[in-house]
């Protein structure tokens, strides 16, 4: 396989108040409907798009300096290439520095690659679906797009990566999952993920629970001081690491199993009041 998998970065990172990385999410829609999908991805999908207001919000919640990084997933970014490229021009007339990623099955390998060269930094990169490009748990992409991604790869190395072959089990989850059954599945310690500004204009803790709408992901909306939402997160983990973890480990459960069926067990984590009006 050409491509390589993105080293992880710190966890949890808030500098002067504003998050390492924040993810952007503007609906399920997708040209595909894997069977494991932890947002319920389908053709069928909402999509509701980026604008400056969603955007501003995004600009004063993250680090705009080389060091942050914006990512954009969904649902299939290429489906609407042309509102997602508007997004990366917009970030970047307003001063946004840092890396972007875009997270795609890979299947529009052209529109994919036209995300990228959009970007007027140069600092755009892409992560693919790891079972549609490789064919394991997936019906594989397309060879043409493949080998089109593939060429692109070995001309501008590090500019498409390749995502994690973990499975968790959130959304459609890891039981409907039917590839190689030593894929990594079950695991009690959450992932500590960077949260996500949805188009829907509020902030939710988790990008792998991003359908559910429980009150313990509620971080605010997009009219929140950014001071809050960063505290609000903070809050998020401290509850993940004194409240869900033992609770996981206790009742022998994977961590997103407990977001998935077990929340209602669960006291909402010490968010400063108004970040739960929107469960
Ligand atoms: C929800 S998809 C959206 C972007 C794009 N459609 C794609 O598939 O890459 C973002 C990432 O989530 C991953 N993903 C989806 N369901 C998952 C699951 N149950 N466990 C772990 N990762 C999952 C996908 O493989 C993909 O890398
Ligand atoms: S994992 Fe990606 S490609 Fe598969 S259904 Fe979900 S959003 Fe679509
Ligand atoms: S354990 Fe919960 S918060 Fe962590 S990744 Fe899974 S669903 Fe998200």
């Amino acid at each position: 396989m050409v491509f390589k998998e993105r080293q992880p970065r710190d966890k949890g990172m808030i500098t002067d108040d504003r998050l390492l990385e924040l993810h952007l999410y503007p609906g399920n829609q997708c040209n595909r409907d894997c069977d494991f999908c932890t947002v319920f991805g389908s053709p069928k999908g909402q999509y509701s798009e980026y604008t400056a207001e969603h955007l501003t919000a995004a600009l004063r919640t993250v680090t705009l300096d080389q060091q942050g990084t914006i990512k954009f997933y969904g649902g299939e970014p290429t489906l609407n290439a042309e509102n997602v490229i508007w997004a990366i021009a917009y970030l970047r007339q307003q001063g946004y520095q840092g890396a972007i990623v875009i997270y795609s099955n890979g299947i529009q390998a052209g529109r994919l690659l036209q995300i990228l060269a959009s970007d007027s930094l140069g600092r755009t990169t892409a992560s693919l679906n790891y079972s549609i490009a490789t064919g394991d748990g997936a019906p594989q992409m397309p060879k043409s797009s493949l080998a089109q991604l593939e060429a692109y790869e070995l001309e501008h190395a590090g500019a498409i990566a390749i995502g994690h072959p973990d499975v968790v089990d959130s959304g459609r989850g890891v039981e409907p999952f039917t590839g190689d059954a030593t894929r990594p599945q079950v695991n009690s310690r959450c992932p500590h993920c960077y949260p996500v500004l949805t188009t829907a204009g509020t902030f939710h803790a988790c990008p792998f629970a991003i359908e559910n709408q429980a009150a313990h992901f509620q971080l605010g909306d997009v009219g929140r001081d950014a001071v809050e939402i960063a505290q609000n997160f903070q809050a998020f983990f401290h509850w993940l690491d004194t409240v869900h973890e033992p609770y996981a480990i206790a009742h022998n459960l994977p961590a997103c199993t407990v977001c998935w069926k077990h929340l209602s067990q669960l006291p909402v984590p010490a968010y400063r009041s108004g970040a739960v009006e929107h469960s």
